[in-house]
């Protein structure tokens, strides 16, 4: 039986979120929680939930991507049932939709048998994140097609520059945890709703936003290098405010940052934030990482430890 799985990390946000949809650079890294896209041949008189031509019919994202591939390869694809596993939490700002964008390009592609190429996915996936958020700047995706640490750039909506970073965070800097506080919004809320309102509002205070934002993933990027870990929590610490100036952080998450603070550790949100209820994932720094966890436990938030730096696409599985 014709079988293809194809796998794509999720991803967080060190820096840049937001001012890199105005084409400032942003630093993001993959993680080892990934999402697995599983393609077989249906056996034709069994009824499947799963079954193509049903999957076709909804209106959700998957839909989407399937429907934007057959347009591109102008084609149709059938008799083939589609399955997803996924262990990034979604809606939360690990980059679950893009991972999904990504593996389900990659694994059809190679359904229709054509040549394995991250690039193809990554701009295919790219066309699928637009229809879904409105304005994304294609980090995520970018990253979920490469893995690593990635310094991303946007530069024009046909060119987007990026550079794997050749280096590693450093092992004796203070370990992370990543805390889920939930949020209400989804990206395109928050980056056209949230964020586009605050640019016509500020004018020309925007521009600056955005330099200071600049200023900051730079430092962040450098402190990484020269492995200076004060500079990289200053720098880290920054960003959150950065964030929180622009309106993409909720009472209850800044709340919970502060107490880090507090602590001695260090905090920012991760990805397009949230307003209402929680901000999605916080990136937590501290020395004591124990710490972390019984406060995320006392707010009632999940928190998790990843690797960062994971494999961008990846065929796990292929069978002609
Ligand atoms: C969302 O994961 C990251 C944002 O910067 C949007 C984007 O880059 O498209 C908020």
């Amino acid at each position: 039986m014709k079988k293809v799985v194809v796998s794509a990390p999720g991803k967080l946000h060190l820096s840049g979120e937001h001012a890199v949809v105005y084409g400032k650079p942003a630093v993001l890294v993959a993680t080892s929680k990934r999402l697995y896209i599983e393609i077989k041949s249906q056996i034709s008189n069994l009824k499947s939930q799963n079954g193509i031509s049903k999957l076709k019919e909804k209106d959700d994202y998957l839909s989407k991507i399937i429907q934007l591939v057959e347009k591109k390869y102008k084609t149709e694809i059938k008799n083939c049932v589609i399955a997803i596993n996924s262990d990034i939490p979604i809606g939360a700002g690990m980059g679950s939709s893009a991972a999904l964008a990504v593996a389900t390009t990659g694994a059809l592609r190679e359904w229709l048998g054509k040549p394995w190429n991250p690039t193809e996915i990554n701009e295919l996936a790219f066309e699928a994140e637009k229809i879904q958020h409105g304005n994304p700047s294609g980090g995520d995706n970018t990253v979920a097609s490469f893995g690593g640490i990635l310094w991303f750039r946007k530069e024009f909506e046909f060119l987007k520059s990026f550079w794997l970073l050749p280096f590693k965070i450093p092992k004796d800097f203070s370990q992370f945890v990543i805390i889920n506080t939930g949020r209400s919004e989804t990206t395109k809320d928050l980056v056209v709703g949230v964020v586009g309102e605050k640019k016509k509002q500020l004018g020309k205070k925007f521009t600056k936003w955005l330099d200071e934002v600049e200023n900051t993933t730079k430092k962040i990027v450098q402190s990484i290098h020269d492995e200076k870990e004060t500079g990289f929590k200053q720098s880290f610490q920054v960003n959150e405010r950065l964030l929180e100036e622009i309106g993409v952080v909720s009472s209850s998450t800044k709340k919970l940052i502060l107490e880090i603070e507090k602590t001695g550790g260090v905090a920012k949100i991760s990805g397009a934030g949230g307003v209402k209820t929680g901000s999605g994932m916080v990136i937590a720094f501290h020395e004591k990482p124990q710490i972390l966890i019984d406060m995320a436990k006392k707010y009632g938030y999940p928190s998790f430890q990843v690797q960062l730096g994971g494999e961008g696409v990846k065929r796990e599985e292929v069978v002609v």
